[in-house]
């Protein structure tokens, strides 16, 4: 693993560059002629492009034949960019394997679940245990590094691309070898693996290592510990992939950062990129906004738990789109304004680079439909000049570069483990969604005008007031702990249904459900009792629960109950909690309450942790609030989450920019306007007590 202090922690830069916020895209010269570079760098300059992606799906064109390699285009690329002050984040180019190296080992490609063998002739088409794979990946690798290592144009290595996006579950001969190995490591012995596995249960105790498979289709369930494995084991594969990448890049150009672009976004929940987090230099996310209303709310969703994935250590935007993109059953244009909104909105919450797919869109292929920063139009287009624009507002926002998000008041838990045993199949039911329940949570809050933050499991709990872990459903005992001191500090925690129920083997905590938490919050359950498709179940205050509800009776004289149900003759008993522990407090709750019922529960909450808004009033809910600072300065965003303008009035600060309105008062329909003001750390430190 890096060593944070040896490695290099962003771009690659000439001594004494300013730091900026960067601006660039993934750039494609090999699909067009040679003349069209020329305008594409006049077009790049023009738009303060600094930074390009290249080669990423090139390996066919780097090396057309076992034996022949071919880089004189990309080295006049390189050239091409150094000339023009533009830094190259070079790809490893090892995403998509060429067809005459699946033709000639056919044994690279993944396999699915039912056995049938994916082919060639689409893009990322490759078992992460290959061998085979693995060795011309890592000669391609070697190549380019060996090529490029003083390249003035190169600033960071691109490994791969979106490992895993295609290919995360693959159930092959060769991950079957490489899952036994991985199987063997954890557990030792057989006997463990039997006892975790709890193999007793329907004839499946295994005898040896050796007659283990991966959950391939099967008559009935399969194990759900088998196949909790196999997604840790699937992440930690590609994982493995991207650290036998960077192995070559970190010896060969130790002074140039490792990065790969993440995913996270949506319902891609493959990857645990928490645990993928120190083997790049710096983050990097890719995020494609699915529309719908609450597409601005989960993009910053998402950016928020990037920035908790990168430590809050600044992060690159690596992709989104100018506008549409190709890969929806209906691929919605962005309006005036979104385009600057969702890239603004990133960097509020953390990313340095705002980065596209791609620089100029396709003219063949299946992403022709895909927007870009240079359209099918041509530069005279309202797209190509709001790029411009984009790349203006960018260059007034270069003094927030390597500034971090502050601690917001709300951190809410995000677990990939939780995820992926929460929505294991042979459960209570099957309509439960783990990231929907937090985004719920999220969108509450913003909807009250509370600065939250989204935080991977591992990070430090202490930067916030209260906590919201929903549906932490799988959790070992150190994490159990772990949650149990922050409430016995003083924080505030708020756990739901489905919490604490099984450990890391997915074996059940006895004694009633929420196991783990039980004794923490006072509450014992003894049977779930999910509903039916549109049942909902009445709670105090004009509230309602849906998919989940429980019987939840009082085990200690102090919990004090929140709501109650109010279903004469089903269930009129507790269905939210609160407690006071320690310094702090833990609270329970019981069913899904959805995002307008949160919005009604959470100022309790809120208000028994001595939280209020830091908006104004007549901005809650209409705005989203981040904040960046370094040590002098805080940087305050304000993303119009309407399609109305909205009067800025109460606010500190100096203005330093409004998207899309030239009066820094007024925030324009899905604008963003940013001010700066000098850091009180007194006050800080009093807001935390
Ligand atoms: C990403 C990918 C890009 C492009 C883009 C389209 O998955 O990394 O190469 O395909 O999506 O939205």
């Amino acid at each position: 693993m890096p060593n944070r202090d040896e490695r290099p922690t962003w771009l690659r830069r000439a001594p004494g560059a300013q730091p900026r916020i960067s601006f660039g895209a993934d750039y494609n010269p090999d699909q067009w002629p040679r003349e069209v570079w020329d305008e594409d760098v006049a077009l790049m300059r023009e738009a303060n492009v600094d930074v390009v992606s290249v080669a990423i799906f090139s390996w066919a064109r780097i090396q057309p034949a076992r034996d022949r390699w071919d880089l004189d285009w990309l080295d006049e690329v390189m050239d091409l960019m150094a000339a023009n002050g533009i830094g190259v984040d070079l790809a490893t180019a090892t995403a998509s394997p060429p067809p005459w190296l699946t033709a000639a080992h056919p044994e690279v490609l993944p396999v699915t679940r039912d056995g049938s063998v994916l082919s060639q002739g689409g893009r990322q088409h490759w078992r992460p245990t290959s061998p085979v794979f693995r060795r011309f990946a890592l000669e391609l690798v070697e190549v380019l590094a060996e090529r490029y290592r003083s390249h003035p144009a190169l600033v960071a290595w691109h490994v791969s691309n979106e490992l895993g996006c295609h290919n995360i579950l693959d159930f092959s001969d060769d991950a079957a070898a490489a899952f036994r190995t991985w199987l063997e490591q954890r557990y030792g012995t057989i006997e463990q693996l039997n006892e975790a596995w709890g193999t007793s249960f329907w004839s499946q105790r295994y005898g040896a290592f050796a007659e283990i498979l991966p959950p391939r289709l099967a008559a009935s369930f399969p194990n759900p510990t088998q196949q909790l494995d196999f997604a840790r084991f699937s992440s930690n594969a590609l994982k493995d992939h991207l650290i036998a990448e960077r192995e070559i890049l970190t010896r060969i150009t130790p002074d140039v950062p490792v990065t790969t672009n993440f995913m996270i976004m949506g319902e891609m929940k493959g990857m645990n990129y928490a645990d993928w987090a120190d083997a790049v230099d710096f983050v990097s996310n890719d995020h494609y906004v699915q529309p719908g209303s609450g597409a601005r709310d989960e993009l910053a969703f998402s950016a928020s738990l990037t920035s908790g994935v990168a430590g809050h250590r600044p992060w690159f935007l690596m992709e989104h789109s100018t506008s549409a993109v190709n890969w929806q059953p209906i691929n919605v244009a962005k309006r005036p304004g979104e385009m600057a909104r969702d890239a603004l909105a990133h960097v509020a919450r953390g990313a340095d680079a705002v980065c596209y797919f791609q620089w100029r869109q396709s003219r063949a292929g299946a992403e022709k439909y895909h927007s870009g920063m240079v359209p099918h139009a041509g530069a005279d287009s309202r797209l190509f000049r709001d790029v411009v624009d984009l790349g203006r507002m960018l260059r007034q926002l270069d003094e927030v570069a390597g500034s971090e998000p502050t601690a917001a008041p709300v951190g809410i838990v995000f677990d990939w483990e939780s995820w992926w045993a929460s929505e294991l199949d042979s459960h209570p039911t099957d309509r439960l969604r783990y990231r929907r329940e937090a985004l719920e949570w999220w969108r509450a809050l913003l909807d009250l005008g509370i600065r939250a933050e989204v935080v991977p499991f591992g990070g430090d709990l202490s930067r916030h007031r209260v906590i919201v872990a929903p549906i932490l459903h799988l959790v070992s005992d150190r994490g159990a702990a772990r949650l149990e001191d922050y409430v016995r500090e003083g924080g505030h925690l708020v756990l739901t249904y489905f919490s604490g129920i099984v450990d890391e083997r997915d074996q059940i905590r006895l004694g009633g459900y929420p196991g783990a938490f039980r004794e923490l919050l006072g509450v014992r359950v003894e049977e779930f009792e999910p509903l039916l498709d549109g049942e909902r179940l009445l709670l105090d205050g004009g509230l309602a629960g849906d998919t989940w509800s429980e019987q939840v009776s009082l085990t200690a004289e102090d919990v004090e109950v929140l709501l109650s149900y109010r279903e004469a003759g089903r269930n009129s008993g507790p269905a939210v909690t609160r407690r006071a522990v320690g310094a702090g407090s833990a609270s329970y709750v019981s069913t899904r309450l959805g995002e307008e019922g949160l919005r009604g529960l959470l100022p309790v909450l809120l208000d028994a942790a001595g939280l209020a808004s830091e908006l104004p009033e007549a901005l809650r809910g209409r705005v989203e609030h981040a904040q960046r600072a370094d040590a002098d300065t805080v940087w305050e965003f304000f993303v119009n989450r309407t399609d109305q303008p909205v009067a800025l009035e109460g606010l500190a600060g100096i203005p330093i920019l409004s998207s899309g309105s030239d009066d820094p008062d007024v925030l324009a329909a899905r604008g963003v306007a940013v001010r700066r003001r000098p850091r009180d750390r007194a006050a800080e430190l009093d807001a935390a007590d």
